[in-house]
């Protein structure tokens, strides 16, 4: 009889300590459906909110039992404010990280960190320089499905990763970002970049990657709405990520594939499906331990609100233990090394070598 296979380990892990202040910055609709939901289902302490928009600050923070403050200065001088916790478009990111650091407080900061590397550099290392924690919100790594199929290759069902698929196609709501329409970049480096930072995760560092994209979409926005990126690692393991904004929504659909010499996983993406509400992700999963059978766990939760837990519980867990965390700054300039490749792919039309840490 071959081993009956254990539950996956795939929910976030709370922190053992929760009650670390956090003020919010922006109170856009990523705030509204996803972070403030999310900490309220942890337990998470919200001491306040900011937003530039004072409208839009007071309506969520009412909707959420929290108060809002009148001004940036006002939250980062609050001493009940511990963690700083970044919501706006990525343009303000840097500035926001940067007043957030100068004021000690912990940040965790929405995806991308930055659209400029040399910035996200100085950034972690002001953050270094002053003894508090930056981390990054690529809450991808937290989604239920990259969650279990991570859990199923550090439990050996898959054996060596051999080959990845993650194909994403259908219109986008870009009618929700209206600060996106005028970017020179977009798709690459706002969505697809969850994908690249999924796959570092669970394979490991890429050794090659060859990218095309241009605009194949909706006539507001300037940048690629399409792209098809290639990756290799360096044990032959290879990927092909596909993420197609198009304007025809008769096949929108978000699949994945992982492939191993042990096992496959597989399934659907539900963040894609009616955005930001979304639905449950699906997996199947099959290995030679458990005589190849298919195996369809029901997944709990959704990328929105509920996988928004794990980043900040990871922050929360790192401050605790006097560590850095698993999604940190210095750990997400490889994902950003990886959009800028892809974008120094495309422009140069050759497969590229990632850039690496300095000294790496
Ligand atoms: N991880 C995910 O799944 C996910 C999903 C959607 C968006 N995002 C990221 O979240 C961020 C916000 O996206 P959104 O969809 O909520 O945008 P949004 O436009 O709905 O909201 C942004 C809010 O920030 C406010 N704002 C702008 N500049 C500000 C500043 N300097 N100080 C204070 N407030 C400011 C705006 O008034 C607005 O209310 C972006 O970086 C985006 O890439 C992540």
């Amino acid at each position: 009889m071959p081993p009956t296979p254990q539950p996956l380990d795939y929910l976030p892990h709370l922190p053992p300590k929760r009650d670390y202040g956090i003020g919010v910055v922006g109170a856009g609709s990523i705030a509204r459906a996803g972070h403030l939901p999310a900490y309220r289902s942890a337990g998470f302490n919200v001491v306040g909110i900011y937003d530039a928009d004072t409208a839009k600050s007071e309506a969520l923070a009412a909707e959420f039992s929290t108060v809002s403050f009148p001004s940036l200065e006002a939250l980062l001088e609050s001493p009940d404010v511990a963690v700083v916790d970044i919501a706006t478009p990525t343009i303000s990111h840097p500035p926001l990280v940067e007043a957030a650091v100068a004021a000690g407080k912990h940040v965790l900061c929405q995806k991308p960190l930055t659209y400029d590397i040399a910035k996200a550099e100085s950034m972690v290392r002001d953050a270094a320089d002053a003894g508090v924690r930056l981390a990054v919100n690529q809450n991808g790594r937290w989604d239920q499905a990259f969650r279990s199929v991570y859990a199923l290759k550090q439990r050996g069902d898959l054996g060596d990763l051999t080959y990845v698929q993650i194909d994403r196609v259908g219109p986008l709501r870009w009618e929700l970002w209206p600060w996106l329409w005028d970017r020179p970049r977009v798709l690459i480096v706002e969505d697809a970049i969850h994908f690249l930072d999924v796959v570092r995760f669970i394979l490991g560092e890429p050794e090659w990657l060859f990218a095309a994209g241009f605009h194949a979409g909706d006539e507001r926005i300037k940048g690629e709405t399409s792209a098809v990126i290639t990756l290799a690692w360096p044990d032959g393991a290879h990927g092909l990520l596909l993420n197609h904004a198009g304007i025809w929504d008769d096949d929108t659909h978000a699949t994945y594939r992982f492939e191993g010499t042990a096992g496959v996983a597989k399934g659907e993406l539900g963040v894609f499906y009616n955005f930001p509400y979304g639905r449950e992700d699906t997996l199947a999963y099959r290995s030679e331990r458990y005589d190849a059978a298919w195996i369809a766990p029901e997944l709990q939760g959704k990328w929105i609100p509920d996988a928004l837990v794990g980043p900040m519980a990871e922050l929360f867990t790192a401050i605790h233990e006097d560590r850095e965390p698993m999604n940190s700054g210095a750990d997400n300039l490889r994902t950003l090394y990886l959009v800028e490749a892809a974008y120094d792919s495309i422009s140069e039309g050759r497969a590229i070598r990632p850039r690496t840490p300095q000294g790496q």
